[in-house]
């Protein structure tokens, strides 16, 4: 059983990552030099999940200050303002992002350094600090996530949350794959994960290298299995919760909590804290990303739907804390009132 995915790369200044997009028919990866590139893949989902967005944002900032031509830490903190800006506006929904450049810029401010060389050195130390406690952040919260399966289960997921989306494991797909290792995984359900099949393409294709039984369903047929008692927990992973427990994932998770709540089946939320947004009380407060409409009348540029045809694609919506049981972080299980548990985890940091 491996668990070898590795989605974005940092190799003396070098940013490579998977074009998600061309999987699972081919494993490419794609160099980017610069923020526009980091900027592009981001928006087109070539690196896509929210951990993985930031760690790629992250470098796309280290990029711009590495080959910058400053002459003052001055003028080198205000290009990477302006980057940090620019990376922001790729995707909107994943606090990660916002987080993860916002962290870089904090390193530098605060470090008085003078030199632009070793200023941009410690923003890249800061990066690379950042890929690195994810792999340990998604490992801890695979372990806590485990403790909640003691027997055989099955188990229904929903978008992809595996090492694509990551550092390393994954966070729903980290439990996933933890609570295997204890056999205690009889079966995953796989939502295809309408429009971008994010679950069909990506989720199947990390269960199989990591040998975990799984079955793939069309997003429509979650209920149906539910009504059949053959799903015991739902995890999901997220883009941004708010402080009361609100949480924004890929679109078609709402739906499941309320489908969940029908049927009295437990529904978990893997998140690490980078995901939770302080700054926002509820989740109406959370921006959705909409997306192009040629993401929902064609697949793999095939059309499904008439010519100019009207389309809504909001790539994510907000499930209600009330609908959550609990939030699996990397410092253990977070059960309700979400709220006053929420908040104790703020600032805190694992590694
Ligand atoms: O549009 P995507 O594919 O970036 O959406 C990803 C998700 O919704 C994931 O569930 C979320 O980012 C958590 S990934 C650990």
């Amino acid at each position: 059983m491996s668990i070898a995915v590795e989605s974005v790369r940092w190799n003396n200044g070098e940013l490579t990552i998977i074009d998600q997009t061309l999987l699972p028919e081919e494993v490419k990866y794609i160099q980017l030099k610069k923020p526009e590139d980091v900027w592009q893949a981001i928006n087109r989902l070539a690196v896509r999940g929210a951990p993985a967005i930031g760690i790629a944002a992250a470098y796309g900032l280290v990029l711009k200050i590495l080959n910058s031509g400053a002459k003052s830490a001055e003028e080198l903190i205000s290009e990477a303002d302006q980057t940090a800006e620019y990376l922001k506006t790729s995707r909107p929904t994943a606090v990660n992002l916002s987080w993860a450049v916002e962290r870089l810029l904090t390193v530098m401010k605060n470090s008085g350094e003078q030199s632009p060389d070793r200023l941009s050195r410690l923003a890249e130390q800061e990066a690379i600090r950042i890929h690195r406690e994810d792999k340990e952040i998604c490992r801890s919260i695979g372990k806590h996530g485990s403790e909640l399966i003691t027997r055989p289960v099955q188990i229904l997921t929903h978008c992809n949350t595996g090492g694509l989306a990551t550092g390393q494991f994954g966070t729903a797909f980290s439990v996933i794959f933890h609570a295997h290792q204890n056999s205690n995984i009889h079966n995953v359900w796989v939502d295809e994960t309408r429009p971008l099949l994010q679950g069909a393409r990506l989720t199947t294709w990390e269960l199989r290298q990591a040998d975990i039984p799984f079955s793939l369903i069309s997003d429509s047929m979650a209920g149906m299995v539910m009504q059949q008692n053959a799903v015991d927990m739902i995890i999901v992973g997220t883009d941004r919760v708010a402080a009361n427990g609100d949480t924004a994932n890929k679109i078609g998770t709402y739906s499941l909590a309320v489908l969940a709540q029908y049927h009295r089946i437990p529904f978990y939320v893997a998140a690490p804290v980078s995901s939770i947004d302080f700054s926002i009380s509820h989740g109406d407060d959370i921006p959705i990303e909409e997306r192009e409409s040629r993401e929902i009348t064609h697949i793999k540029n095939q059309a499904i739907a008439p010519a100019d045809c009207p389309v809504y694609n909001p790539a994510f919506d907000v499930t209600p804390a009330s609908l959550i049981s609990g939030f699996i972080t990397e410092f253990g299980v977070i059960a309700p009132p979400f709220e006053a548990n929420l908040r104790k985890l703020r600032g805190r940091v694992l590694v």
